[in-house]
């Protein structure tokens, strides 16, 4: 069975929901979700998974969160992503997407295979964020 780790931080909930249901779409699709918080994750084993989705909301002025996302991309990236099946989403309020842009720009330059763009969803995801999540996922499990 395909492993899918979704890596991610969320300070208030919604980069979580979106996490989660992305997790029940890698289930739809037959695959293993593994559903852990970046203060949790450990690069090696997240990079051992079949395919890697990474989740953090829109923080500082448009970049990662820094205390723990910030470090652990860099940490994932220098170890290799080279090739690796790779998807991005996170929450936002008042910006343009801006740090998604950006984040999606530095793990292709790391080598890593983006399976869509990064995914994005204004605030709380509604049934139809979640729903982008959900096919996220699948797409993810099915790559
Ligand atoms: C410290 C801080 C910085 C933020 N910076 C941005 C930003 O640069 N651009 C933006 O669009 N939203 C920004 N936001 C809004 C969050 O991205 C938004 O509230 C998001 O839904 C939070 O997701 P979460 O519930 O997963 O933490 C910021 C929020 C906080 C608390």
């Amino acid at each position: 069975m395909k492993k899918i780790a979704i890596v991610y931080w969320s300070g208030t909930g919604n980069t979580r929901a979106m996490a989660e249901a992305l997790a029940g779409g890698v289930k739809d699709a037959g695959a293993e979700a593994v559903l852990v918080e970046t203060s949790q994750a450990k690069p090696d084993e997240v990079l051992a998974a079949d395919a890697i989705a990474l989740g953090c909301p829109a923080m500082g002025a448009e970049v990662l969160e820094e205390t723990d996302v910030e470090p652990f991309v860099a940490d994932l990236c220098a170890k290799g992503v080279s090739g690796k099946a790779l998807a991005l989403f996170g929450s936002y309020d008042w910006g343009d997407g801006q740090w998604m842009r950006d984040w999606e720009e530095r793990m292709k330059t790391a080598g890593g295979s983006l399976v869509a763009p990064g995914l994005t969803v204004h605030l709380e995801p509604d049934a139809v964020g979640l729903g982008a999540c959900a096919d996220l996922g699948k797409k993810l499990a099915a790559g």
